[in-house]
């Protein structure tokens, strides 16, 4: 069975966010950690719950990737045994595995994500200076991110991509920066709309849309566009280069027509859209219960995604909503 909802969207993505804790305040997301409302360990799922609901997802409702969120998903404890235990379940049934993170934790992780299995890393990286970093981020751990890339890009995963939200006065001067720094990459740079949330102090000032990012990135570079991988991202090829840039519009020309994602909470409520309010029924009761069988928490699944709106509300109504935190469900 398909997840397909109300308007024939069929849904083979499934963002998993395996915690909602992060150890970056990144200025967009959860600036001076005001934003920390966290559930405790207990209510969040288990390995074993996460195994059973990917088992569900994967053989049972043709779910072609699971992309692991935060938070931050790799400052979970016993992550990496995590990652194995899965494993043979990639094995068996066809689908990819992502992970995004913000790279401070990965370095050492690396070679043992790609023997687990984990095929595409994207990776957020805001600015590429040391001192910047540690204002958007309040860490010092520019260094940390930028060898995990380099090594992931070594290790040779099958995608690596840097994510960068851009911000008017905080990180637009570095555009072309970030291309000349990484033009011998076989890497793909994802430029992404700053998007409002609860107490990321959004507004149209700070805001660029993607033609004003890419226009910018064309006084220097030649971009040809190309099928894009994903359903979100405008992508280009860069002319002698072996980068590729995607351009993320979430709010100045949204992709919700075509939007085959849904998403879980660490808690395990179901979010259908990442604007949208979660579930009130936790997914982490039918999972815990043996007597509930696969086929009943499927058919949970499918009905939840019969509420998913057409497409979300505009930038301004989501800023009014002030209801929406990236931190705990990461993007
Ligand atoms: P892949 O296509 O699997 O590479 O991942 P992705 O680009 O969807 O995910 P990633 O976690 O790297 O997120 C990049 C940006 O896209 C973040 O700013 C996310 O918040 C945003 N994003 C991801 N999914 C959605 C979505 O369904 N709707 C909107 N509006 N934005 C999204
Ligand atoms: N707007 C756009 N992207 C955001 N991200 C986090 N907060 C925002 C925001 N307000 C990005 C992170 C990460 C991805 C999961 O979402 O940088 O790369």
């Amino acid at each position: 069975m398909k997840l397909i909802d109300n308007f024939n969207r069929i849904h083979d993505y499934v963002r998993i966010s395996l915690i909602d804790k992060c150890n970056l305040n990144c200025i967009y997301c959860n600036p001076s950690n005001t934003l920390a409302k966290f559930e405790s360990n207990k209510s969040i799922l288990s390995y074993e719950e996460l195994f059973r609901l990917i088992k569900i997802l994967v053989r049972d409702l043709e779910v072609k990737k699971i992309r692991f969120t935060g938070g931050e998903p790799l400052i979970r404890k016993d992550v990496m045994k995590f990652f194995e235990m899965i494993y043979p379940l990639k094995n068996k049934y066809d689908f990819e595995i992502g992970i995004t993170t913000n790279g401070t934790n990965l370095l050492d992780k690396l070679e043992s994500l790609q023997s687990s299995g984990v095929d595409r890393l994207n990776i957020s990286l805001d600015t590429l200076s040391k001192s910047k970093f540690i204002a958007i981020t309040g860490k010092d751990l520019f260094d940390e991110t930028i060898s995990a890339i380099n090594k992931a890009v070594q290790l040779g995963f099958k995608s690596v991509k840097i994510n960068m939200v851009v911000i008017r006065n905080v990180n637009d001067d570095e555009l072309i920066n970030f291309l000349d720094y990484f033009k011998s990459y076989p890497v793909t740079l994802r430029f992404i709309e700053y998007m409002p949330f609860t107490g990321n102090q959004w507004d149209d000032s700070k805001f660029l849309d993607w033609n004003e990012i890419k226009s910018e990135i064309e006084r220097k570079y030649l971009l040809t566009e190309m099928q894009s991988d994903g359903k979100i991202s405008k992508d280009y090829f860069v002319e002698n280069t072996k980068l590729k840039v995607g351009f993320i519009s979430s709010i100045s020309d949204h992709f919700c027509d075509s939007c085959n994602r849904l998403r879980i909470t660490a808690a395990g409520q179901i979010k259908n859209c990442l604007f949208s309010n979660p579930s009130n029924v936790s997914l982490k009761t039918l999972l815990a219960d043996e007597t509930i069988s696969d086929e009943i928490i499927a058919g949970f699944i499918q009905n939840s995604l019969q509420t998913k709106w057409q497409k979300h509300p505009n930038a301004h109504e989501l800023a009014a909503l002030n209801q929406n935190n990236m931190m705990s469900i990461g993007g």
